[in-house]
């Protein structure tokens, strides 16, 4: 990609703070908009005030700015169609259509390709009504899993261990709805054992391209305890055998690609693989339509290349890159939270230690907004903090070490991310899927 291209990104949190500002290094000459944008990515790029649901207001934003390129941050302008709205006006855009990205808004969806397709997942039934969910609840011998059909923002989850726990579940979802509309469907699945990973792979059709493994940590408290959040914190790179690697690429990210395909939605754009590596070998918890948040702000920094200029090489066909190399070393983010985060956050809070921090790390913003000229809280999930290092050692040490110099009122934070990354997870038992 020529460096003074103009580049558009849509949203507005830690995710695309860290992908601007990956761009902005790759392509020290490009232009770089985003909508609607927050103070960090405020100090790399243009803001225009364009909600991120306003599809036809992003188109006309990226056409008046003359974009090149526009790449889409979260999953409900893509889920909505905001592809197929820029592809209409002759807008270039990447990310999937609205065809593919059901691959995240519908679990159904995505369930039903796994199983026609023979990606390894756990099995599942879904319902529909609440007494037929209730009845299959009660009657169940093994730990399962509840979860909302629909966009919960990674909330609308219940582990569970026994069949009172799952009966609990399914009232609260179908009956309560204590995740809205979400909840008018239910999943419920075998519950998995093993280490939970995050893969992301570049797709553009039958082509792929995986980025550097990380782990996201979602339980609101140390030692995964607490409620499930957004994600607590990440690291990256998470250091698979080639074996379990091999499997990943083969039975999950090259199958759902030629699947997609073969559905007549073929897919382009970031694919994100939540795995359970399990004693039998990669199992597909979800797929994401987009990057991981905080995952992008572990993998932004170890790229080598431009996201961009990979997708070229990657649509091109040329050099069929069996992973997109990362620079040497890891990266470690940790999530500063509001009090009350998840349940309850609290916000417009003054914040400080942000410039001091960053002699040790990078500090992407994720809620902050600004008063008065000074920068103050704006959601529960406030600021990542990311270290880097040759090792997830020195990058934890970084991360934490500037982490402790930024302060809020009820500021909090998980202190062991990144603290059992394993030598290497590998494949126990042989079979095939
Ligand atoms: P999801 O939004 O479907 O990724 O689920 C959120 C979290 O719940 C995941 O990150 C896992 O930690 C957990 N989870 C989901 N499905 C399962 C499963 N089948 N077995 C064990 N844990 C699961
Ligand atoms: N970190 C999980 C997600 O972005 O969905």
């Amino acid at each position: 990609m020529p460096d003074s291209h103009v580049l558009f990104v849509i949203g507005g949190g830690g995710r695309e703070h860290a992908l601007i500002w990956h761009l902005a290094k790759a392509y020290p000459s490009a232009s770089i908009y985003c909508a609607p944008g927050n103070p960090g990515i405020a100090t790399l790029a243009t803001c225009l005030p364009v909600p991120a649901a306003d599809l036809a207001g992003l188109a006309d934003a990226a056409a008046s700015v003359n974009a090149d390129l526009t790449i889409v941050g979260p999953e409900a302008p893509l889920v909505a169609g905001v592809v197929d709205v820029f592809e209409a006006h002759g807008l270039r855009i990447l990310g999937p259509s609205a065809a593919a990205a059901r691959i995240e808004g519908s679990k159904v969806f995505a369930k039903d390709l796994m199983r026609r397709h023979m990606i390894p997942t756990a099995d599942h039934v879904a319902f529909d009504d609440p007494q037929s969910a209730m009845a299959y609840a009660r009657n169940l011998r093994a730990p399962s899993v509840i979860k909302a059909n629909g966009l919960t923002a990674g909330k609308g989850v219940i582990l569970c261990g026994d069949a009172g726990e799952a009966t609990r579940a399914v009232q609260a979802i179908m009956v309560d709805r204590v995740y809205g509309e979400a909840g008018r469907r239910v999943v419920i699945e075998e519950r998995l054992e093993g280490d939970e990973v995050s893969v992301f792979a570049l797709v553009d059709g039958e082509a792929t391209c995986l980025l550097p493994v990380a782990q996201d940590h979602k339980r609101a408290l140390d030692g995964d305890r607490g409620p499930n959040t957004g994600g607590m914190g990440a690291v990256a790179p998470y250091p698979l055998d080639v074996a379990m690697l091999d499997r990943v690429r083969r039975d999950v990210v090259e199958r759902v690609a030629s699947a997609m395909c073969a559905e007549g939605a073929p897919y382009r754009g970031v694919l994100f693989a939540g795995l359970m590596l399990t004693r039998d070998g990669p199992r597909v918890l979800e797929f994401n339509c987009r990057l991981g948040d905080p995952e992008a702000q572990v993998l932004m920094p170890l790229l080598s290349a431009g996201l961009p200029d990979a997708f070229e090489t990657l649509r091109a066909g040329r050099t069929r890159p069996e992973e997109y190399a990362p620079v040497d070393g890891a990266a470690v983010g940790v999530v500063l939270a509001s009090r009350g985060y998840p349940e309850r956050p609290e916000t417009g809070l003054e914040m400080d230690g942000l410039e001091d921090a960053a002699d040790d790390a990078l500090v992407f913003h994720s809620g902050t907004a600004t008063r008065d000229g000074r920068l103050v809280t704006a959601g529960g999930r406030v600021l990542t903090v990311v270290g880097r290092g040759r090792d997830t050692g020195a990058a934890r040490t970084a991360a934490y070490r500037a982490a402790a110099k930024i302060t809020f009122d009820g500021v909090h934070f998980r202190r062991d991310i990144g603290a059992r990354v394993p030598g290497v997870v590998t494949v126990a038992r042989g079979e095939r899927h």
